[in-house]
């Protein structure tokens, strides 16, 4: 290795915005304030978490590994989410950036994960350092005509986040995906996300939460970001989808649908979909069992909300 080059991960908050301004000139359709939220916002992540290539005082190229923790099956699973993967455009095929993430995948080796997880449209240069595509299902449907609204509310934190972050456990803590979220995983996320806080709304029934919605517009839909409801109620999840598309003005609605959710949610069973092909995973060592691996790689059994993306 050229003796000018050094990969490690960043050592001040300068080395950090040194990343963020080569996240930005790396990324033409990106806006620069996403890597500052994600960099800074994140309280989950640590100055090494940040993996660089330096070479002659400036960085290079970058990798982020976000240590999370997720759901599988009855298990809770140490997972690397990769993401912020970038050179300097001046600096591209010159093997930088597989460096910075042979790197990456080694340091998360050393601290016992045993899943990375990454979202691309390049997957064939992932497939080198041992990432294979999940096959996810995009539902693409119309929503029923807004009804009664009587019991939707927009999330508001210190009234309604403490029950919220229960249903969330409830609803997920048998799948397999989810994110394990703390109370702090819960604050960083909300300020990390970047949603819109307006379209964010539960479903109360007196003092009680019993479903709620995360949700985004987009051009031409509605994208559900993450939802949870109280089982058997699904008539919950059809209200707050249908006022949400309504306050977003846009009736369509787009929403990942794994193999669980599919079963319990008959509104999203029969419409048009389409293979969503963004998500990588690569396993570490054999403590992932074969069928969950199978599971996850072909039969779409693997729930990821968007307001976790990394
Ligand atoms: C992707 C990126 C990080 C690669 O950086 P790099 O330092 O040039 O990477 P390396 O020199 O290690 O490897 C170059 C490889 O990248 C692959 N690659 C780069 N861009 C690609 C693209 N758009 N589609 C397919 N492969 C691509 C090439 O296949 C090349 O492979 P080769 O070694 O067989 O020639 C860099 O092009 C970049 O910053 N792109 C913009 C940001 C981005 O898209 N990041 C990835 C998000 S998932």
């Amino acid at each position: 290795m050229d003796p000018q080059v050094e990969i490690r991960g960043c050592r001040s908050r300068k080395e950090l915005q040194e990343v963020v301004e080569l996240c930005d000139e790396a990324f033409d359709d990106t806006a620069r304030e996403y890597f500052e939220r994600h960099m800074f916002k994140d309280g989950t992540i640590s100055q090494e978490d940040t993996r660089v290539l330096v070479r002659g005082g400036s960085i290079v190229s970058s990798v982020q590994v976000f240590p999370r923790t997720i759901y599988m099956g009855e298990k809770k699973v140490r997972m690397g989410g990769i993401g912020n993967v970038a050179t300097l455009p001046s600096e591209r095929k010159k093997g930088y950036s597989e460096q910075v993430m042979r790197d990456a995948m080694e340091f998360m080796r050393q601290k016992g994960f045993l899943v990375s997880l990454l979202t691309t449209t390049i997957n064939d240069y992932y497939k080198r350092f041992g990432f294979q595509t999940l096959n996810r299902r995009l539902v693409k449907t119309d929503v029923i005509p807004r009804q009664d609204q009587s019991h939707i509310e927009v999330f508001d934190f210190s009234r309604d986040a403490a029950q919220v972050m229960r249903l969330y456990d409830s609803d997920n803590a048998k799948n397999t995906g989810p994110i394990v979220r703390d109370a702090d995983y819960w604050r960083s996320q909300i300020d990390f996300c970047g949603e819109d806080p307006k379209l964010f709304l539960v479903w109360r029934d007196g003092e009680e939460i019993l479903g709620y919605v995360r949700g985004r517009k987009e051009t031409g839909s509605t994208k559900i970001l993450e939802y949870a409801f109280a089982n058997g109620r699904e008539e919950i999840p059809r209200a707050l989808f249908a006022d949400l598309a309504y306050r977003a003005g846009q009736p369509k609605l787009d929403v990942f649908v794994s193999r669980t959710e599919n079963k319990r949610l008959s509104l999203l069973q029969s419409r048009q979909s389409e293979v969503d092909t963004y998500f990588m995973a690569a396993f570490f060592g054999d403590g992932i069992d074969d069928r969950t691996r199978e599971g996850i790689l072909t039969h779409n059994d693997f729930t990821f909300w968007l307001t976790d993306y990394f």
